[in-house]
């Protein structure tokens, strides 16, 4: 088997494997990071979603959301709201700042989001998303593509509906999300929903939802068809899973970092978010994946617990690197297990600063 590449307009994603959009966590260091653990397996990278009432009044953190290194290309910028005009123009800022994609979110659930009609409020507005459409369609010359849950309740799946709009109004892919926006992140999503929407489709179809582990995304490949699937939770956990995906695919043994690996990929990440944010945030931003990452060894816990009692990441990082030499798992490589090493967790969980959240 190979996988599967596609073409967003003019965008060759190849292969079609994509860092799927996190408010909170998929911001220009966290993208790289993601690009320097796994290389070219990465297809695509999306940035967090960026509210388009800030982002064309000019506000600071929305400009900085926008930016990203020449690295991480091709990128897809996200973005959000409900009004047609405003949402062209933040198109029209994204393609100005050199996105290769600009996204529409029809996803988020956050109520403070839904209940001015943007994110996955524009399912319950199908003619206002057409609108959307056909706005930032005509004011932008990079491929528009939308992001979707499977619908907003169990009573109104309307992904099919949706995905006739989105070809009919211009879209140049569609990823899906295969959890209703009531079903929030609770049971499993969905796949079966990207198998007929991909039956459909005139369109790229990406899924989204759950993908933990390499085999986790060769079986939903395999069982949908789909041209591209997303990966949000998981490659928090596990930022080197699109180069395990493509080793699975190419027969060599998934490459399993070690933790030296790890942390030398944390001081890494650290310096690029020292580059972007004022010093007073890093230590937030470290602490919410060291949180995450720590995980999958005798003893992690307690080292875990230490590790975020500490305020400066430079001590941190120090302290994780003689605790691991201390156990004896420094230079061995690490086991992701079955489930990849990975806990899905909720967005709110996740992304515990993110304007999901702050609803
Ligand atoms: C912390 C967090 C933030 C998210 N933020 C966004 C977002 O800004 N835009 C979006 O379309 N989806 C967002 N999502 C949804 C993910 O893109 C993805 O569809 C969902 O998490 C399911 O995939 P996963 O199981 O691989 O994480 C977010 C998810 C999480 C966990």
């Amino acid at each position: 088997m190979s996988l599967p590449d596609l073409h967003i307009g003019p965008v060759h994603v190849s292969p079609g494997l994509v860092l799927a959009p996190m408010s909170g966590v998929t911001d220009s260091p966290f993208r790289r990071l993601v690009k320097r653990c796994s290389g070219d397996a990465v297809g695509l990278v999306m940035s967090e979603f960026i509210q388009i009432e800030a982002l064309t009044r000019g506000a600071l953190r929305s400009v900085i959301r926008m930016s990203f290194h020449p690295e991480e290309r091709p990128v897809a910028i996200q973005i959000y709201g409900a009004d047609p005009g405003m949402m062209a123009e933040a198109a029209k800022m994204a393609e100005d700042a050199g996105a290769d994609v600009v996204d529409i979110n029809c996803g988020c659930p956050a109520p403070k989001i839904v209940r001015r009609g943007g994110g996955a409020g524009l399912l319950r507005e199908l003619p206002v998303l057409a609108e959307i459409l056909d706005a930032t369609v005509a004011a932008v010359s990079i491929p528009v593509t939308i992001k979707i849950r499977n619908g907003w309740c169990e009573d109104s799946l309307n992904y099919m509906e949706t995905l006739r709009l989105a070809e009919d109004h211009g879209a140049s892919a569609i990823a899906v999300h295969g959890r209703t926006r009531l079903q929030l992140y609770r049971g499993s999503a969905d796949w079966d929903v990207v198998r007929k929407m991909k039956l459909a489709a005139s369109i790229p179809v990406l899924g989204s939802g759950d993908v933990l582990t390499a085999r986790d995304a060769l079986d939903r490949f395999a069982a949908t068809g789909c041209d591209g699937i997303l990966i949000g939770r998981g490659a928090i956990t596990n930022p080197w899973i699109f180069r395990q995906i493509q080793d699975e695919v190419d027969g060599r043994a998934p490459f399993a970092p070690t933790w030296a690996d790890t942390v030398d990929a944390i001081e890494s990440y650290l310096g690029w978010l020292a580059d972007m944010y004022p010093e007073k945030v890093l230590p937030g931003r470290l602490k919410m994946m060291m949180s995450r990452l720590l995980k999958g060894f005798d003893g992690a816990a307690d080292v875990r617990a230490t590790a975020l009692r500490m305020d400066d990441p430079r001590a941190m990082l120090a302290y994780i690197e003689a605790a691991c030499r201390g156990l004896g798992i420094w230079d061995t490589p690490r086991d992701f297990g079955a489930g990849g090493g990975a806990t899905v967790e909720t967005e709110a969980e996740a992304g515990s600063g993110s304007e999901a959240v702050a609803a």
